[in-house]
């Protein structure tokens, strides 16, 4: 059995095979509406969502299976104190896959380790989204024809953004791809980001706060928004949700050939006068999602092997995680693990008990 938590669980020449099937369902879709008759998808959102879950429902109804599941923890036994664990125990019972996003970091690994079902991450808490990673992938291949020799510029709340952690650690595996980090110094990069990923694979990157400075260079541009779910303070979000707006003007030295991408919702950081550019590509990225998502559910339902990268880590008395956001804060009776010094749920540095 696999499961996808981080992007990092499938090799390079796994992704390229989701890619060319996901390119062959959309040529060709009559030739995979039956592939998943009889089986079922359990969608458990535990946050919002709008893309992910329809897309994930669209995919596996696009296969000829069903779906079940909820869009909010306030429908479900959580409400009544429920753990993830006991849910995912149950709901592996009621399907034969599982796609689930929740606001803690690292609570898919605590299911990818009960669950008798593939686990797949929809998002958890501003930590990863790999699934957004294969959709931006798609959308990369079907725009630009490679994943090397590029220029990505990523603008934003690149902190919180669990969609630029997931993005950034699948393209450190390509070959000439560098990183402008566009964003205001109280929203850069996660240290463990650029030590795990970054700096592991010596990938060539920039830090900076200008936007309109970095455009010019960019042969991808990788907007996002403000989290301000994410924000301990409102006023901190208040000060910095409009650090960035990209206008048709602001385009105006950008490479003709730029591909502009979103994970999307936007709220402000786009202004809809860029939507009509030939550039503007995140609508297109959005649509993508349903055909990827459809080779991953089939690739994860005909895997047989048992291999989880993410099932390592030991017991240290002497170590604490202290992140607030890190399942392993709230979930009752798992082991808190750590591996090489760092929590292995939400992949911080862990402190001295
Ligand atoms: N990109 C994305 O995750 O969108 P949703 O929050 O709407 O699922």
């Amino acid at each position: 059995m696999r499961n996808l938590v981080d992007i990092l669980d499938f090799s390079v020449e796994e992704i390229d095979g989701l890619v060319k099937t996901a390119n062959d369902i959309i040529e060709n879709p009559e030739m995979y509406s039956d592939s998943c008759r009889g089986k079922i998808l359990g969608t458990l959102f535990f946050e919002p969502s709008t893309r992910t879950r329809l897309s994930f429902t669209s995919a596996m109804m696009s296969l000829g299976g069903s779906v079940l599941g909820f869009s909010q923890a306030a429908s479900t036994s959580v409400s009544k104190g429920e753990t993830v664990s006991d849910t995912i125990r149950m709901v592996s019972a009621y399907s034969d896959i599982i796609a689930m996003r929740h606001p803690k970091e690292g609570a898919p690994i605590v299911a990818s380790r009960v669950s008798s079902v593939p686990i797949i991450n929809a998002g958890d808490g501003g930590h990863f989204h790999p699934t957004q990673t294969l959709t931006d992938l798609l959308t990369i291949n079907r725009k630009k024809g490679r994943f090397t020799d590029m220029t990505v510029g990523i603008c934003g709340d690149l902190k919180y953004g669990r969609t630029v952690h997931s993005l950034i650690s699948a393209m450190t595996r390509y070959e000439g791809v560098k990183f402008v980090l566009i964003s205001p110094k109280e929203l850069a990069l996660p240290d463990y980001v650029k030590a795990d990923f970054l700096d592991k694979c010596s990938s060539e990157y920039v830090e900076c706060e200008s936007l309109e400075d970095a455009i010019p260079s960019l042969d991808i541009l990788y907007m996002t928004r403000i989290q301000a779910e994410r924000f301990d303070s409102p006023e901190e979000y208040e000060r910095l949700k409009d650090s960035y707006v990209l206008t048709k003007e602001k385009l105006k030295d950008a490479k003709p050939d730029l591909s502009i991408m979103h994970p999307l919702p936007r709220v402000n950081e786009i202004s809809t006068d860029v939507d009509d550019d030939p550039r503007a590509d995140y609508f297109d990225q959005a649509k993508f999602g349903r055909y990827i998502r459809m080779a991953l559910i089939l690739m994860l339902l005909k895997t047989k092997s048992v291999s989880d990268v993410r099932t390592g880590g030991e017991e240290d008395p002497t170590l604490i995680c202290k992140n607030p956001h890190c399942i392993s804060m709230t979930e009752r009776g798992i082991k808190r693990l750590f591996k090489g010094g760092a929590c292995i749920y939400c992949d911080q540095k862990a402190s001295k008990v």
